[in-house]
């Protein structure tokens, strides 16, 4: 997908999904919980949280949960992502993350974060991994 610019209409549809998400995050052991909501080219919503694991690297981010959800139901171009988390002000999606969502972000896709204090960040996924590693 392109960068989608309409900002306010994406946190309308994908900030309460992310909300919800949030409250399910398993994250006993660094108690930073996110969640995400993803919408795909067809206008599909996915709903991911963190999951922690005593094995501390199993762990899987919010971005990776909704992203895996949208593929398993039969997804394969993605247009947006909103996060929100517990830090003070908003955070981009992990280097891991940022990879696995450019392997289903066609063009471009468009990155909502917001922090604790409701603020955001909007990014293009090419601004925050303009060389992603694809077979071409
Ligand atoms: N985490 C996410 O879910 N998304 C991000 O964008 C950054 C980090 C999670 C992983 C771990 O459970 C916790 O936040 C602290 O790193």
């Amino acid at each position: 997908m392109e960068f989608d610019q309409n900002i306010d209409g994406l946190v309308e549809k994908l900030l309460p999904v992310a909300r919800e998400a949030q409250k399910k995050a398993y994250a006993p052991y660094s108690q930073f919980r996110v969640g995400a909501a993803l919408l795909t080219d067809g206008g599909r919503v996915f709903a991911g949280c963190n999951v922690e694991n005593a094995s501390y690297g199993l762990t899987v981010c919010a971005e990776r949960t909704a992203a895996f959800k949208a593929i398993c139901e039969g997804e394969r171009v993605f247009r947006a992502i909103l996060l929100v988390s517990d830090s003070e002000e908003p955070v981009p999606p992990c280097g891991a993350c940022l990879q696995v969502l450019a392997e289903f972000s066609g063009e471009d896709m468009t990155v909502i974060s917001i922090g604790k204090k409701g603020d955001r960040a909007v990014y293009r996924l090419s601004e925050l991994i303009p060389r992603a590693f694809k077979f071409r």
